[in-house]
């Protein structure tokens, strides 16, 4: 394949549907100037058609259209899990505010109105598919974490749910204390995948029923640092990268890997210690049995100070003593309603 031949098929495509023809071959011109592919279509059966077939990067859509309108046609691609996520940009000659919320309502993410002035429909088309690149990259970044999550409580089944009941009490602890979207969007990643580098510790480790020795402890403590390294690679890990590689700080600066103390520990990763050791001392271990809420609460309170944030444990308290029962597995969903929230924001 020669390069130009290999460029235009890397190009992205534009669905243009306009039952006019002048206005097609116009649209047609301008979109391929700017280095975009295109397919063209005249009514709205054929729209949603090509959409199904041809699979678009996005579609441009006369609202009066012959065998269904374009509100018709962005309904019925919203319905369709193949094309309910096509970025959709609405033309119309009808300049009505009625109009404009329709189109919304039926799912299309721009409007432009007709006459439309050439440099503002081509900077519209690059905003929603800049749009709908991040929102596609963050429900990838979201596929991974999930998966990452899964397979460390795969590898440690004493840990099952913890992850996301993790993720649900470092949620609500963040929002009590005033964090903004991006850091509690940050806290739910890094409490997801606080152990993530379990992975790479020895099952005989994970698994000990008794005490581990001197050279075991040792390997134990790896962890952070291993699950920094594994989630490298994510782009957005350099905002919950250091929440794993801390997670076993303490405020006194006795914790590891790094043995840093106080406020020098990222606010994400004194957030996770705390809820990580509640739910630790609050369910079942290999080496310990579960304790009453009350008695871990006052466990945490006599290391407020020492191992954590005296003002976290002041904030955690009440969230627990105010809640009806310590959350179970079900708070996942929460969790990834949350995530999404945050995502958007
Ligand atoms: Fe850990």
């Amino acid at each position: 394949m020669e390069l130009t031949a290999i460029h235009q098929s890397l190009a992205t495509r534009v669905l243009v549907v306009a039952d006019d023809q002048d206005n097609r071959v116009l649209l047609d011109r301008l979109l391929q100037g700017a280095g975009y592919r295109t397919s063209l279509v005249a009514d709205g059966a054929a729209a949603v058609q090509a959409a199904t077939d041809e699979m678009p990067d996005l579609m441009l859509l006369d609202v009066g259209l012959p065998r269904r309108n374009g509100f018709e046609v962005c309904r019925r691609l919203r319905a369709d899990p193949r094309t309910v996520a096509l970025p959709i940009i609405l033309v119309t000659g009808r300049g009505s505010s009625q109009d404009v919320v329709a189109g919304l309502d039926a799912g299309a993410d721009d409007f432009v109105r007709k006459p439309y002035d050439q440099a503002e429909l081509m900077a519209r088309i690059r905003s929603v598919l800049r749009l709908a690149r991040v929102t596609a990259e963050m429900a990838g970044a979201q596929g991974v974490i999930a998966a990452l999550a899964n397979a460390v409580e795969a590898k440690d089944a004493t840990t099952e749910h913890h992850c996301q009941r993790l993720a649900g009490f470092a949620h609500r602890l963040g929002a009590e204390i005033g964090l903004d979207p991006a850091q509690l969007r940050a806290v739910i990643y890094g409490a997801m995948l606080h152990d993530v580098g379990k992975i790479g510790i020895a099952d005989a480790i994970l698994r000990k029923p008794g005490p581990l020795d001197a050279a075991e402890w040792a390997q134990m403590r790896q962890h952070p640092v291993i699950g920094e390294r594994i989630c490298e690679p994510l782009a957005i890990a350099e905002r919950f990268g250091l929440i794993i590689r801390h997670h076993h700080e303490r405020w006194d600066g006795g914790g590891y890997p790094d043995g840093i103390r106080g406020e020098a520990i990222p606010i994400g990763a004194r957030i996770v210690g705390l809820v990580d050791a509640f739910d630790a001392m609050t369910h079942d271990r290999p080496y310990q049995a579960a304790r009453t809420a009350d008695a871990a609460l006052d466990e945490l309170r006599r290391e407020a100070g020492r191992q954590f944030d005296p003002a976290l444990v002041s904030a955690f308290v009440p969230l627990v003593v105010g809640s009806p029962g310590i959350p179970e597995p079900s708070v996942a969903v929460p969790v990834m309603a949350a995530l999404a929230t945050a995502s958007r924001a």
